[in-house]
């Protein structure tokens, strides 16, 4: 038996983690904590939980533990996951891994001392539809891949009180206004596409030029909501590979989706992206994260003789999996990147492997982050050093 136990019990924790470990049944939910005890209680109440907690010290002493999830803001990530690499619990932390390069360092060295498994939650790389866009640029069906763009917007900020799921308000405000969060929508979003980008090219970002702004702040005059980070951010990256980036996300306006053509349809933001290769490109375009739905990937290739649109035909892809109990019941999903994210790190305790996803992966996000803070800073590009492969 695996004996687990999930810090924070938010919004990442409910859809991320704790329905896909109940469903393992050689995986106990040993105890869950969160700052208040109504949402630790529920949490282990709703998902088979043996006992809940609001000092995560307390639970650290008290339970004998395998794991832990670490569902929390970011400020708290590098303080939690440290006190239980020093027990020696394999850790998976939500992203970002840390709000800085040397927190991330620190974690990478208690874990390599301990031994224990330390992997962060970009659970994107366990998307069906992003693992066959990794497939197609490796195949080389796009040929040499010169450009990448990922759009992700919301209104959210422009207009919470109509926008804002009202179980979600509290989840977005620490975003907003929580002066030790460590970034605003740029360190809440780049993470994962970085992470994806370089997963998919192989290849490391080499410079970043930022541009952000608070538009709530700034220009609507509104210091309650508007906090001290940005909410629009537009990123121009190069990789070592002589790829180009760009990333723009802000929650305070919403693009509206490519192939959709309604935004992502439901939910409250709209996400999508392009890949140019010199033998052909794609789209991609994602439902809500909560969603069964896979993205829809429309591509146009110089390989593909197929008669179709002018060229372009959409990605084949697994089926939505439909079951009693809806997108989030366990059982229902096998899809899901979430729950295959989930399955990962239980096989890799299980089997003493390591995770697709590396500390050391999570720490790039973070340096790419830090870079994009001192390009606002100093006002312009700012060149990488290369990676770090050793600490200890
Ligand atoms: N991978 C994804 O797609 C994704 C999506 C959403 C959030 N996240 C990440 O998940 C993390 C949490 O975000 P969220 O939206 O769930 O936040 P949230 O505000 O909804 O939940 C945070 C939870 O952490 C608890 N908490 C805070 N500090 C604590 C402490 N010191 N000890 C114990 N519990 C503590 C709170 O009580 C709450 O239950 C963040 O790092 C965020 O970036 C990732």
């Amino acid at each position: 038996m695996i004996r687990l136990a999930v810090v924070g019990c938010g919004g990442a924790a409910w859809i991320g983690h704790l329905p896909w470990i109940w469903e393992r049944p050689e995986v106990e939910l040993t105890a869950t904590c969160a700052l208040d005890e109504v949402t630790a209680r529920q949490a282990a109440q709703r998902w088979n939980g043996k006992s809940w907690y609001v000092d995560y010290g307390e639970m650290l002493s008290r339970e004998r533990l395998d794991a832990v999830v670490i569902a929390t803001p970011p400020d708290t990530h590098a303080e939690l996951a440290l006190s239980a690499l020093e027990r020696g619990l394999h850790v998976l932390i939500e992203k970002p891994m840390a709000r800085t390069v040397a927190e991330c360092d620190a974690l990478i060295v208690a874990a390599e001392r301990c031994g224990a498994i330390l992997t962060v939650g970009h659970e994107k790389r366990f998307n069906p539809g992003f693992e066959a866009i990794k497939r197609i640029i490796e195949d080389g069906t796009l040929g040499h891949v010169f450009y990448l763009v990922v759009h992700w917007s919301a209104a959210v900020r422009l207009d919470p009180d109509r926008l804002c799921p009202p179980d979600y308000r509290t989840s977005y405000e620490w975003r907003w206004t929580s002066p030790s969060a460590g970034g605003g929508i740029l360190a809440d979003h780049l993470p994962h596409y970085l992470d994806l980008w370089r997963w998919w090219t192989d290849a490391e970002l080499e410079s970043i030029d930022v541009q952000l702004l608070n538009v709530r702040k700034d220009l609507i005059g509104d210091q309650l909501l508007g906090g001290p980070h940005e909410d629009f951010a537009v990123a121009l990256m190069k990789f070592t590979n002589g790829c180009v980036g760009v990333f723009e996300s802000g929650n305070v306006g919403r693009g509206l989706s490519p192939i959709l053509h309604i935004g992502s349809g439901v939910g409250e933001w709209s996400e999508y992206g392009m890949i140019y290769g010199t033998r052909g490109h794609l789209v991609f375009d994602l439902l809500p994260w909560d969603s069964p739905e896979m993205p829809r990937i429309m591509m146009y290739s110089l390989e593909e003789k197929r008669p179709s649109y002018r060229g372009w035909f959409q990605v084949e892809l697994p089926d939505p999996y439909r079951a009693p109990g809806g997108p989030l019941s366990p059982r229902s999903n096998p899809h899901y990147q979430f729950k295959r994210q989930m399955d990962h790190f239980i096989d890799c305790i299980a089997n003493n492997a390591a995770p697709r996803v590396t500390a050391w992966d999570g720490r790039a996000t973070v340096a790419a982050v830090e870079a994009a803070y001192r390009s606002r800073d100093e006002g312009g590009r700012v060149t990488l050093s290369a990676p770090l492969r050793a600490l200890v």
